[in-house]
């Protein structure tokens, strides 16, 4: 009884979220800390809760620069806006190109808040045995239809076997896919030789391997370092959120890796190996 309300009271200091919304996650953590501290005792438990408090925090610092360094520019472009109008003679012209420019900054900053939302989903996952090829060809009808829409005219060819099978979240492997399958178009920006993109899939034993394709703009050795992290974006519009989803979609939701090989103005390959079955 003593060490239950011991233990309650542990918990409170451990994780504390004010919001009600946030109330069922608080009680998410503080339980994967209970089963923690089970496992490795009081010092498991306060060094994970180390960890992940060093974690958030980087990630939350993260964000603040993210975020400023696009209020910056609106708070300009307001200025100049409020300044237009209380002027009377600056041009109309002006003074909706300049609204143009605050929505398009806005938009930014609600594509990259949206981005990072879903970046921290943590959905229940649901693994079955899932056909690769109708994960596959799911992820590249969705870049099709989003490319037609934005005017982005690159071919993908899914060649993936309709035998290859594993174990997955079907949902999650989907999204997965559609984030590389989307980079490698969007990586085809201003070039005129237009090889199609390519998702191809082998077997090998009790792994197998998918790997998307494409002959675009490549990397250099120092963007390649670069593009798995967050924020991380060499695209006027990009928010670089979907290369890290990926990876953690496929590393840490599905115990499988994902290799990027690339070649500044040759291409880049893609590789995700996936366990047939989850195990224990
Ligand atoms: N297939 C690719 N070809 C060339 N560069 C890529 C490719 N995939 C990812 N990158 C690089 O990695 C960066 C991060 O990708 P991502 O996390 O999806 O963010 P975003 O697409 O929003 O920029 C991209 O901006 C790009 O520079
Ligand atoms: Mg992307």
């Amino acid at each position: 009884m003593r060490q239950a309300a011991e233990r309650a009271i542990g918990r409170r200091r451990d994780w504390r979220i004010t919001s009600s919304l946030g109330k069922q996650h608080e009680d998410h953590i503080n339980s994967t800390l209970d089963d923690i501290e089970a496992r490795f005792g009081r010092r498991g438990r306060a060094a994970v809760r180390r960890a992940a408090e060093e974690l958030a925090n980087t990630y939350v610092r993260e964000l603040y620069h993210e975020v400023i360094k696009l209020l910056a520019p609106l708070a300009l472009s307001v200025g100049r806006l409020s300044e237009g109008v209380a002027n009377d003679v600056t041009p109309r012209a002006k003074l909706q190109q300049e609204t143009a420019t605050l929505r398009e900054r806005i938009d930014r900053l609600r594509n990259l808040l949206s981005d990072m939302r879903a970046f921290t989903d943590m959905p229940k996952l649901q693994f079955a045995q899932v056909s690769l090829r109708e994960v596959t060809d799911e992820a590249a009808s969705l870049v099709r239809d989003a490319n037609l829409q934005r005017g982005v005219a690159v071919g993908i060819e899914v060649r993936v076997s309709e035998e290859l099978t594993a174990e997955v979240d079907r949902g999650r492997l989907v999204q997965a896919f559609t984030n590389l399958i989307c980079n490698a178009t969007e990586a085809y920006e201003g070039l005129s030789d237009r090889a199609p993109v390519v998702v191809d899939g082998v077997q090998e034993g009790g792994r197998l391997s998918l790997t998307v394709t494409d002959a675009g703009c490549g990397m250099s050795a120092e963007k390649l370092n670069d593009a798995p992290l967050l924020f991380s974006t060499s695209k006027r519009h990009g928010t670089g959120f979907g290369l890290p989803l990926a990876i953690k979609i496929v590393e840490s939701e599905h115990l499988g890796q994902l290799k990027i090989t690339s070649a500044e103005g040759k291409g880049t390959c893609i590789e995700v190996w996936l366990l047939r079955e989850q195990g224990d």
